[in-house]
């Protein structure tokens, strides 16, 4: 397997795609891994093909926004758009400028809005 090497080393991927791929099995041929870049990979994702999609890349602004929206073709009607860290500033000003009033915000800090 290629290693996925990357700037932040406090990030184990190796070991976190090992725990992931072992996770992932029960659900067959229902996923597709695609690693790299998120902006890099995106033209291999069909449009309206996914049922949610979590957002744990960057977190900055306006990256965590510009990533939010270009995603959202991607997302099937009624899908989840979603991430963690709210509390960043960053984070909240990506997901308000990307989403307005229509998302919401759990008491753990997880963000989403549903694609009409
Ligand atoms: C907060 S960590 C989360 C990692 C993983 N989701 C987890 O929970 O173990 C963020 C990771 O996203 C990676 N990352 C940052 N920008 C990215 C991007 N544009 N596309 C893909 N990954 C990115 C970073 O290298 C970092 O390892």
């Amino acid at each position: 397997m290629e290693e996925f090497t990357d700037e932040n080393q406090a990030w184990d991927h190796n070991k976190n795609e090992k725990h992931f791929r072992d996770n992932a099995q029960q659900w067959g041929d229902r996923i597709t891994i695609i690693k790299g870049r998120s902006l890099a990979v995106i033209d291999q994702i069909p449009d309206n093909s996914m049922d949610f999609i979590f957002h744990d890349s960057d977190h900055s602004y306006p990256f965590v926004k510009n990533e939010i929206q270009a995603y959202l073709p991607k997302l099937k009607s009624g899908g989840y758009s979603m991430g963690d860290d709210y509390n960043w500033g960053t984070v909240e000003r990506s997901v308000k400028e990307a989403f307005g009033e229509k998302h919401r915000v759990t008491g753990k800090g997880v963000w989403y809005a549903v694609k009409d």
